[in-house]
């Protein structure tokens, strides 16, 4: 019963995981190969580590996917198993019907969307736009995949944090790049979509070349390539993208408010509770040489 059970899991793993790299399935009465394996870091710059010898079921619950492994994991290691999430995989059609290539959504209004559709993961990770402003890593999104509990707090070993089956905290990530604009707070007179071309389209010129000026010192996002294509005609489409032209979301991400030079001494009542700091697993060393572990992924 259980045997056959897990021959089901394991044709099932092949058809659904083409990619995956687990072997081992042939002889289901083998004991499990340790899944630690897969955790051990890869070396900077050396291939793929060899397939592991384990389950399936070994590696649906490598520690990998759990803390603390998982805060240590590079790219690399995440892609032995989970190369699928990178091949184009776009449909022609919408279920309705909706021509993929003639369609354009909301978030995909702003001049710096270029090509045709392509995937989620895709769009942060390997088209030229995403490769040039930022550098995002699996578990700057990916903080755990718990196949047992993926509603946290329902067990005592539960992940709280972890919103829903998401396996993602989407207003500690997903909201820093798609939430609103905070325009009332910037003095503006209104949306930027209604003043941009009184701001000649420019972030920088009127504004953000004296205010707010220490920002996105942080390891997944290109700071001096930001700036230099912000720099260019309608650079404020660069800097709105993030910050209110990709919107999945009604309300705002609270920043952090780092000090700048000249920085008026008093803070503003809307800024009282912010954070001075970016969250520390994000945080550059000021010194700028990279802290070891820091973008080994597969990009290199
Ligand atoms: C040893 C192979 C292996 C490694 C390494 C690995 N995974 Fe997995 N992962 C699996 C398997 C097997 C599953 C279960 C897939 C399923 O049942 O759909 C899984 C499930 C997941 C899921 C949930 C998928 C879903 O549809 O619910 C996510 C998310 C995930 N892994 C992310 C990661 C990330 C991020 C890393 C790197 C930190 C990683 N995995 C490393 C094998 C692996
Ligand atoms: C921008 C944030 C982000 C990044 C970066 C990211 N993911 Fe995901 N990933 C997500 C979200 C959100 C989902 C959907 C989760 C859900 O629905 O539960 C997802 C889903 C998945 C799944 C489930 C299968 C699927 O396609 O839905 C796997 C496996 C996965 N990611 C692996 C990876 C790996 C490996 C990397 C690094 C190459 C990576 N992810 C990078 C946010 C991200
Ligand atoms: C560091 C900033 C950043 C984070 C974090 C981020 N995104 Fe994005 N996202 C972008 C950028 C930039 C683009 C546009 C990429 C392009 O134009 O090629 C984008 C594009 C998208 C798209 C459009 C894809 C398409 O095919 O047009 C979706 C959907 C999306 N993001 C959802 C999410 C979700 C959900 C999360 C959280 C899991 C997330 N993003 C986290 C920056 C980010
Ligand atoms: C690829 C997405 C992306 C682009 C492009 C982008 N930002 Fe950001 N921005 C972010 C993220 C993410 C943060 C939060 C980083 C952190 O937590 O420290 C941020 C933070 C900020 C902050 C808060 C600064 C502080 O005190 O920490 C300001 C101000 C800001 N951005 C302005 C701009 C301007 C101006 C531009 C154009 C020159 C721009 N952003 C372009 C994603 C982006």
């Amino acid at each position: 019963m259980r045997t056959s059970w897990l021959r089901l899991m394991c044709v099932a793993s092949v058809s659904l995981f083409v990619a995956l790299t687990v072997v081992g399935c042939k002889d289901p009465t083998a004991p499990p190969a340790p899944a630690a394996s897969s955790s051990a870091p890869a070396a900077p710059g050396s291939t793929p580590a060899a397939p592991m010898a384990v389950s399936y079921q070994a590696a649906q619950y490598d520690p990998i996917h759990f803390k603390p492994a998982i805060d240590k994991a590079t790219d690399r290691q995440c892609l032995a198993c989970h190369a699928e999430v990178l091949q184009p995989s776009v449909r022609k059609t919408s279920p309705a019907g909706l021509e993929s290539a003639t369609a354009k959504a909301w978030y995909q209004q702003i001049s710096t969307y270029q090509g045709g559709q392509d995937t989620f993961h895709r769009r942060h990770y390997v088209t030229a736009y995403a490769k040039q402003v930022m550098e995002l890593h699996c578990n700057t999104c990916h903080q755990g995949s718990d196949p047992r509990d993926q509603a946290s707090g329902s067990s005592a070993t539960a992940q709280p944090d972890v919103t829903l089956r998401k396996t993602v905290v989407p207003e500690m990530s997903c909201l820093k790049c798609h939430g609103q604009m905070n325009w009332p707070v910037m003095g503006l007179p209104g949306p930027w979509p209604q003043f941009r071309t009184a701001f000649n389209n420019n972030c920088v010129t009127a504004c953000h070349s004296v205010q707010r000026t220490v920002r996105h010192q942080v390891n997944y996002l290109n700071a001096k390539a930001i700036e230099a294509l912000a720099a260019k005609p309608n650079g404020g489409d660069v800097c709105y993208g993030c910050h209110g032209g990709r919107p999945w979301y009604r309300i705002v991400y609270p920043y952090p408010r780092h000090p700048w030079p000249n920085m008026p001494p008093e803070t503003p009542a809307w800024a009282k509770n912010r954070p001075a700091q970016s969250e520390a697993r994000f945080r550059l060393a000021i010194a700028a040489t990279p802290a070891p572990g820091q973008g080994e992924g597969a990009k290199k």
